[in-house]
C-alpha cells in the first residue's frame, strides 16, 4: 500500500481517540510544544494563518483564539479527523477559523497568500516532503514565516536506546490498551524512524528557499520546532 493510502487510513481509523492519545503517548508534552508555537505565531499579529495537517484542529482552534484579528485556515485529507475539528470549532463558538479538505501535496491556495504557515506532527506523515515545503513556499507571502513542529529522534547515544524503546514497544502498547490500535501507533514509531533529522530538516528547509532557517529541540529531542522565513 503507497504511504498516502496508508496514513490516510491511519487518521480516518483513531481521529475519535486522537486528542486522548496524543495525551496519553506524549505525557501531555505535545501541549507544551504546541503552546510555544502558538505564542512565537501570536506575537506577530499576522492576519491570515494557514494550519496544515490540522488533524483535530487544536492548534487551529488556539490560533483563532489568540488571533482574533487573523483568519485562520486549517487543512486536512482525513474527513473524520475534520469532523472532530467541526465539532471543537461548534463548541468554541470559533467564526475566525475555517477547516478544509485537502492534501498538502497540492495546497487549494494561490501563490502569496498567507503571512504564516504551521505543519504540526505531519510532515513525517506526507509521501514527499520536499514537495509539501515547497507548497508551503509557493503559498506565503515575501517576509511570511513557516514553522514545522514534528517528532523526532534524539541524538544523545545514552538518551536514545529509551527513546527507541518507548517508541517502538511502549507507544503501540499504549495504542492497543487505549484505543484498541496497535498496527495504527505501530505507524507513529516507523514514521518518526523513517523522518528528516533536525539538521536534515533544516537542510531541506535551505533548499526550498527558507531563510533565517533555525529549530528549537525540546525534550532530549525527542521533538523539534523548525521556522524559516520566505
Ligand atoms: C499526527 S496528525 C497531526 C494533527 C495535528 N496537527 C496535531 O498536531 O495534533 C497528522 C495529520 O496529518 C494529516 N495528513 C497526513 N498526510 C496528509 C496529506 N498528504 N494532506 C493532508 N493531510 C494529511 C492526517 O490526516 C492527520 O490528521
Amino acid at each position: 500500500m503507497d504511504k498516502e493510502k496508508k496514513v490516510y487510513e491511519v487518521f480516518q481509523n483513531i481521529s475519535e481517540d486522537y486528542d486522548k492519545m496524543n495525551d496519553i503517548i506524549s505525557l501531555k508534552q505535545h501541549r507544551k510544544w504546541k503552546g510555544n508555537l502558538i505564542r512565537k505565531i501570536s506575537a506577530q499579529k499576522y492576519t491570515s494563518i494557514l494550519d496544515i495537517c490540522c488533524g483535530t484542529g487544536d492548534i487551529s482552534l488556539l490560533l483563532a483564539q489568540k488571533n482574533p484579528q487573523a483568519q485562520i485556515y486549517g487543512l486536512d485529507f482525513s474527513e473524520n479527523m475534520l469532523a472532530v475539528a467541526q465539532r471543537r470549532k461548534q463548541n468554541g463558538h470559533h467564526t475566525n477559523v475555517q477547516f478544509c479538505q485537502g492534501n498538502a501535496m497540492q495546497l487549494p491556495y494561490a501563490d502569496q497568500l498567507f503571512d504564516c504557515t504551521t505543519i504540526s506532527f505531519g510532515l513525517r506523515n506526507v509521501p514527499d516532503y520536499e514537495q509539501v515545503l515547497r507548497e508551503m513556499y509557493r503559498i506565503l507571502k515575501p517576509g511570511g514565516m513557516l514553522y514545522c513542529l514534528d517528532s523526532s529522534y534524539p541524538t544523545s547515544p545514552i538518551i536514545k536506546p529509551f527513546f527507541k524503546l518507548y517508541f517502538k514497544f511502549i507507544m503501540p502498547g499504549f495504542g492497543k490498551f487505549f484505543a484498541h490500535h496497535k498496527k495504527e501507533y505501530q505507524w507513529l514509531n516507523d514514521s518518526t524512524e523513517q523522518f528528516l533529522s533536525k539538521k536534515e530538516l533544516a537542510a531541506l528547509l535551505e533548499k526550498v528557499g527558507f531563510q533565517q532557517v533555525g529549530y528549537h529541540s525540546y525534550l532530549f529531542g525527542a521533538a523539534a520546532l523548525h521556522y524559516g522565513k520566505k
